[in-house]
């Protein structure tokens, strides 16, 4: 079989790791790790692959490894790159009939969340980007004032009410602008629990031979 995002949204054994992953992710107060997010990152990795000029089949790896990143979240939350990538294998290694097409999203799956692996893929860098470029209010599952005055995670994606990424292909830049609501919290916050997703979209587009630029209320900040 060919690997299409439309035949591995219909999969039940992709649907049912999705859904014990989201049910897990809840339990522990996690922001959405669920459809929500796998379709904001599914779309976002194909569009990056798009606007970089990469293949029609390049551009639908991107999709598929953006779609299944998380889903081994409910085999544990620190390896769940990994577990990702196991599952996805032992779904599709024998089924699919492009071995290396299957190498290239499970490569793409384990280093969405593992920034000590070098990036020798465009897929692994389109998804690292979409990935860490979700930061926005409807990732909040507790809306409680309580809540979002305690966890600063919750706090910084419930401030963010908007998100856009774009791709310059001709002044070679990619940039995530977000709109901050400061009532809720500070650039600060922002930067104390993004830095590190801040920088390893960085070193996705230095692999691009892009550069990664963030702007914050129309300020440009990296
Ligand atoms: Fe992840
Ligand atoms: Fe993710």
């Amino acid at each position: 079989m060919q690997l299409t995002l439309q035949e591995i949204k219909k999969d039940p054994r992709i649907n049912s790791f999705i859904s014990q992953t989201d049910k897990y992710l809840r339990s522990l107060s996690y922001t959405d790790h669920g459809k929500r997010h796998l379709d904001i990152v599914s779309d976002r990795s194909k569009k990056i692959a798009r606007e970089l000029g990469l293949s029609k089949r390049e551009q639908e790896m991107a999709a598929i490894a953006g779609w299944c990143h998380d889903m081994g979240n409910f085999l544990g939350r620190t390896q769940h790159h990994y577990w990702a990538a196991m599952l996805f294998s032992q779904c599709f290694i024998n089924e699919a009939d492009n071995s290396d097409e299957v190498s290239k999203i499970i490569q793409a799956i384990v280093s969405h969340d593992k920034d000590d692996l070098s990036i020798v893929d465009k897929i692994t860098a389109c998804l690292i980007i979409a990935d860490k470029s979700d930061v926005h209010r409807s990732r909040v599952i507790n809306k409680s004032v309580k809540n979002i005055q305690n966890d600063i995670h919750d706090r910084v994606n419930y401030a963010v009410t908007d998100n856009n990424l774009t791709v310059n292909k001709k002044n070679k830049t990619i940039t995530l602008a977000l709109k901050l609501d400061t009532k809720f919290t500070s650039i600060m916050d922002y930067f104390s629990i993004f830095v590190g997703r801040m920088n390893y979209c960085q070193t996705a587009a230095i692999f691009l031979k892009y550069e990664f630029h963030l702007k914050i209320n129309n300020t440009k900040l990296a």
